[in-house]
């Protein structure tokens, strides 16, 4: 038996509801914050979703200047162009309205602003406690759970590295979670942002770092993603589904802030840098067959999940369990139409050329050695290269 070891962050407050985005300035007024920069990217502006948080703003008379060059899987390069943005204007705080790449967007600024140098000095295991600014943030996807974590991903363009940057100078000091954002979310992109959830309450909860705090989060995550993702997939006007699926990101992205991320992220990364795949995507490709491989060592903790997330029933024993979590991930993927990479049209020679390189940048962001099967190299190479087909293995 051991001890609990665990520190807990979270933002200081978390405004739920649907609608929420409308008190955007009674949150601003709570933090005594008047001049916001808008961090956005170009879709919110264009499809004018963003409105729903500048309308209240100007009504308020509050002035309001958009950054809203951000990019999907957000490049130090745009991060640099922000803090320069930034540094125009007298600012007191970001607000990041969108997917998890706005919101990291604004985090990564924040910490650049405070910091100086280059991205890449922040990312771990450097700590990254300082931000220049607080930033609000405004989740648009269900979803990364950025909006509830001390973390933000940003890719070093001169190496192809997508960088883990962690630290309190990334958790957000508020954050409004308004499902009704995310109706106009397409089915594809709810079912990449959906498993993204998923895996980072099954990650959370199987991790070497899992304590009771992160424990309870990620598997009523599990329990609400579990219940409404193909929903929010078939019938993206479905409030109910909706709904459940943006509290369930938030609580797995409090969960897995709490405890870690795994080996699927930390094999997922390198795909999304070097293939351009969206994360949540790239972590679906992964999913069934990382957690096959890990089922040995946690079997009672994966057997839990499966229960939990509505896989196995309630009086199965853990090993039938833990193999109906992996068959129903599996039934899950083909469900939400989940390409393999060779499906998704990667270039098999590139893809066999970068396995072991992939390896060595998994490895090196610390994330695989938090799995409760920690791999070698090697064996990462190996499910690089079993996931290639999404054909499950012959054993
Ligand atoms: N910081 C963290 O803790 C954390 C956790 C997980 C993932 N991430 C990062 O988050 C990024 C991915 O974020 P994401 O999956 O939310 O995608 P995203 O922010 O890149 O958005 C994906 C696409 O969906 C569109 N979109 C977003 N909201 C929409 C809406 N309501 N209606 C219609 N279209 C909408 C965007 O315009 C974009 O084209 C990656 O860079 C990933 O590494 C960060
Ligand atoms: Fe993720």
């Amino acid at each position: 038996m051991t001890t609990v070891n665990a520190s807990i962050v979270a933002p200081r407050l978390l405004l739920i509801s649907g609608g929420a985005v409308r008190q955007i300035v009674d949150v601003l007024r709570k933090f005594e914050l008047s001049r916001p920069l808008v961090v956005t990217d170009p879709f919110m502006v264009s499809s004018r979703l963003v409105q729903n948080c500048l309308e209240p703003l100007a009504a308020a008379g509050i002035a309001v200047s958009i950054f809203s060059d951000t990019v999907p899987d957000p490049t130090d390069t745009v991060i640099e162009a922000g803090v320069a943005e930034l540094m125009r204007g007298d600012f007191d705080c970001l607000i990041g309205f969108g997917g998890g790449s706005p919101i990291d967007t604004a985090k990564a600024m924040a910490i650049l602003a405070a910091g100086g140098g280059k991205m890449r000095d922040y990312k771990v295991p450097a700590q990254a406690d300082r931000g220049a600014l607080p930033v609000i943030a405004i989740p648009t996807t269900a979803g990364t759970g950025s909006e509830c974590t001390r973390f933000t991903v940003i890719t070093d363009t001169e190496r192809d590295e997508k960088m883990l940057i962690a630290g309190l100078g990334a958790l957000p000091l508020a954050a409004i979670v308004d499902y009704e954002l995310t109706y106009s979310v397409p089915p594809r992109t709810t079912a990449d942002t959906g498993v993204d959830s998923l895996t980072h309450a099954l990650e959370a909860f199987v991790s070497k770092r899992a304590n009771p705090f992160s424990d309870a989060l990620a598997l009523s995550a599990m329990e609400m993603i579990g219940q409404h993702i193909r929903t929010a997939y078939a019938e993206p006007r479905n409030a109910i589904a909706r709904e459940g699926m943006m509290i369930g990101a938030s609580k797995a992205g409090l969960a897995f802030s709490n405890s870690s991320v795994a080996l699927v992220h930390g094999m997922s990364r390198p795909i999304g840098a070097h293939f351009h795949v969206p994360h949540g995507l790239s972590n679906a490709m992964l999913l069934p067959a990382v957690t096959r491989y890990s089922v040995s060592a946690a079997e009672a903790r994966y057997a839990e999940a499966s229960r939990r997330a509505g896989l196995a029933d309630k009086h199965d024993p853990d090993a039938s369990a833990a193999a109906k979590l992996v068959a129903g991930l599996e039934v899950l993927n083909k469900e939400l139409s989940v390409p393999s990479p060779a499906a998704y049209g990667i270039d098999e020679r590139v893809w066999n050329e970068k396995m072991e390189l992939m390896a060595e940048q998994a490895l090196a962001s610390g994330s695989p050695a938090n799995n409760p099967r920690v791999p070698d190299k090697a064996e990462i190479v190996a499910l690089y290269r079993e996931v290639w087909t999404g054909a499950p293995r012959n054993v």
